[in-house]
């Protein structure tokens, strides 16, 4: 008789995303998992290292939600972690994508190993690693066995402006409307979506392990980078000496991962890759405006109130506020 395929097959992924609800709107058809909209290609690779993924105490895990500043955390915290490998003269990120350099759990995007279990469970303690998956999706051991994350979100209406400009130009095909785009997002479906769940998951978790989770908000690094880049490096167990403070140490990681910087480099204006047939991630699409608040160049001030009722209402209660 006929066995069943093995939950890891990628038959098994392919007959059940067939069965879940899908949606069309943003660059590619969305899925939604376990309350979790995801892209079909990302579901799939999911599917096939969800049982797989084994966090380990010591794992650095840099958790965002898209198109709030993923480019600069996996810069900032992979300079801050091997400053005592690379001079800033002749580091990698002068000649690699920030994406390149830190891998992400669940699929490939634009990192080179992404979704590459064997390659992730061959990389030695302690790792860095990053997600854009909710903490509902990661393994529950990342918080029993204490990995400490650093989670990054932003302001709602400038994270979606990103995310439509983004998707719009990594699309193949038609531009996506704005109005559709922002409808699906205040229904929640969105790449990695509701944000709001997103949003809030790790919020709480930052508040009941506050030495293992650090919550930053992209505005908060717009305001004070020098601020932040300190206080990720300590969380971190990297913290700058009173020396490297003096020599410039911790300016010269704000300054390498600066979006002037990054922007500007060859490697980030040239090159992309191609994901699922279905679209090119540019890099120079990584790196838009930058800017705090161009949602009001974007959206009707009508969209923008509409979007604050929704945060106000999904965020009630919490203490998260924007
Ligand atoms: P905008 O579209 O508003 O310009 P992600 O890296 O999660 O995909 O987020 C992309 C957003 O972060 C884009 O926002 C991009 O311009 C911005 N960004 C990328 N690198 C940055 C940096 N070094 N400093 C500040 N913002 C950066």
């Amino acid at each position: 008789s006929q066995q069943p395929a093995p939950i890891s097959s990628e038959s098994y992924s392919d007959n059940l995303i067939a069965t879940l609800p899908t949606r069309e709107g943003w660059s590619t058809p969305l899925t939604l998992f376990k309350h979790c909209w995801l892209r079909a290609h990302v579901l799939k690779n999911f599917l096939l290292v969800q049982d797989n993924f084994k966090p380990r105490s010591d794992d650095i895990i840099l958790a965002t939600h898209p198109k709030c500043g993923t480019t600069w955390l996996k810069a900032i915290a992979f300079v801050i972690t091997n400053r005592s490998r690379y001079a800033f003269a002749d580091h990698p990120l002068l000649k690699k994508n920030p994406h390149k350099v830190v891998t992400i759990i669940e699929a490939k995007f634009i990192s080179e190993h992404g979704g590459d279990l064997d390659y992730i469970e061959s990389l030695p303690s302690p790792r860095l690693l990053a997600t854009h998956l909710p903490l509902s999706l990661l393994p529950p051991t990342v918080s029993t066995v204490g990995c400490r994350i650093v989670y990054l979100c932003r302001e709602p209406k400038d994270a979606f402006t990103s995310m439509w400009h983004f998707d719009s130009r990594i699309r193949k095909g038609d531009p996506i409307s704005l109005e559709k785009a922002f409808t699906m997002f205040c229904e929640g479906c969105s790449s990695f979506g509701p944000f709001w769940d997103h949003y809030l998951q790790y919020w709480k978790e930052s508040l009941a392990r506050p030495q293992e989770v650090l919550f930053l908000k992209y505005e908060e690094i717009k305001c004070d980078p020098l601020m932040v880049v300190r206080k990720t490096a300590s969380f971190l167990g990297f913290p700058f000496t009173k020396e490297e403070e003096s020599a410039g140490v911790d300016k010269e990681v704000v300054r390498l991962c600066s979006f002037k910087v990054l922007s500007n480099l060859d490697t980030n204006k040239t090159g992309g890759v191609e994901r699922a047939g279905m679209i090119f991630i540019e890099h120079s699409s990584l790196f838009r405006k930058g800017e705090v608040g161009d949602w009001a160049n974007n959206m009707s001030n009508e969209m923008g109130e509409k979007l604050d009722m929704l945060v106000e209402e999904k965020f009630k209660g919490s203490g998260l506020k924007f």
